[in-house]
């Protein structure tokens, strides 16, 4: 099924093949491969859709200038087409951090996870207090507005409010205007430092809302944000890893084992590179750690694995890795 959201925005839903149900947590992403061009394109969409109906996902997508796949998406994909997906993945779930109070600010299409948290908060009848706040550019581009008013109407827990930057030309409207200030956030969430928050929307929007809550007083470890940029700002961004110093000269030989292929490489490699070298195709997308993707499970040898986000410990301890971000030390095997 194809929705169309708003102008510019669809959403498109998913069924599997089988009818079997999906299983995922609300905030999480998944990766979608098209052929596009003959060749395959990866890219990663957090899923809209709540898990509390898993008959099916959904991915809302906006079709911007220059957005390669979210415009294949929205003028090629039809109803009844089958494409291949990976994942779930990510971390950005309020699973990992429940609270009793929440508040969602989200920005443009950013607003997709809390949407999905919100949808679940909302099913699940659990009376979570949660302040949800959407910015748009016009009233005419808030997603899922009329649902989100529903949701607020039927349960006291859930309050909505969305900021406009400016009014639709010939329509009425009695939200907030502006961008999102110090003030907006006082008047929708006047108890917002109790709160645990999640932010999502264009990098200068969340930078914004987190100049705001810095400016506040606000406890960053309750501030939780998602971004599919690289999420390596400034070298004083990056957190604290092993030691380990690789050696760019030291040789390595890395084996995919289902595939019977193996090359020898350097340690400045990364597996995924190394499968390149072979003619694998190990599926990835972001390439940085974060969308997890490319994970795959490692028989024996030892890699360094720098990642931010895109694989949980306990998927460590079972022996996977990120093929994008781990560098072989000496013999590796990969199952593969
Ligand atoms: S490609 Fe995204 S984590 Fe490796």
């Amino acid at each position: 099924m194809i929705l169309q959201d708003t102008h510019d925005v669809k959403t498109f839903c998913f069924q599997t093949t089988d009818n079997s149900w999906f299983r995922y947590l609300p905030g999480q992403f998944i990766t979608i491969e098209l052929e596009i061009e003959g060749k395959p394109v990866l890219r990663t969409y957090t899923l809209s859709s709540s898990p509390s109906r898993p008959l099916s996902i959904s991915i809302t997508v906006k079709a911007t200038e220059g957005g390669f796949v979210s415009n294949w998406l929205h003028q090629n994909l039809k109803e009844g087409d089958q494409i291949k997906a990976y994942g779930p993945a990510g971390i950005f779930t309020l699973h990992d951090h429940m609270a009793e109070k929440y508040l969602f600010i989200s920005g443009g299409a950013g607003i997709t996870p809390t949407l999905s948290m919100t949808r679940w908060l909302f099913d699940y009848g659990l009376h979570t207090d949660v302040h949800f706040i959407h910015c748009a550019r016009t009233p005419s581009d808030i997603i899922a507005r009329r649902e989100l008013e529903s949701m607020s109407a039927r349960l006291n827990d859930i309050k909505v409010a969305f900021a406009c930057e400016k009014p639709d030309p010939y329509g009425a409207w009695t939200g907030y205007t502006g961008r999102v200030n110090q003030l907006m956030l006082e008047l929708i969430s006047p108890d917002y430092q109790e709160r645990e928050i999640f932010c999502c929307g264009p990098a200068p929007f969340m930078q914004a809302v987190r100049d705001i809550l810095n400016a506040a007083g606000f406890d960053m470890d309750r501030y939780h944000e998602e971004s599919f940029d690289s999420p390596i700002k400034e070298e004083s961004d990056r957190p604290d890893h092993d030691d380990v110093i690789i050696d760019a000269e030291a040789a390595s030989r890395v084996s995919f084992t289902r595939s019977k292929k193996e090359t020898p490489c350097q340690e400045s490699d990364t597996i995924l590179t190394a499968a390149k070298k072979t003619g694998l195709h190990i599926p990835s997308a972001c390439q940085f750690g974060v969308c997890g993707t490319c994970k795959v499970k490692k028989v024996s040898g030892d890699i360094h694995m720098v990642h931010n986000g895109g694989i949980t410990q306990d998927q460590i301890d079972d022996g996977y890795i990120l093929a994008c971000c781990s560098n072989p030390l000496g013999e590796v095997v990969i199952d593969f």
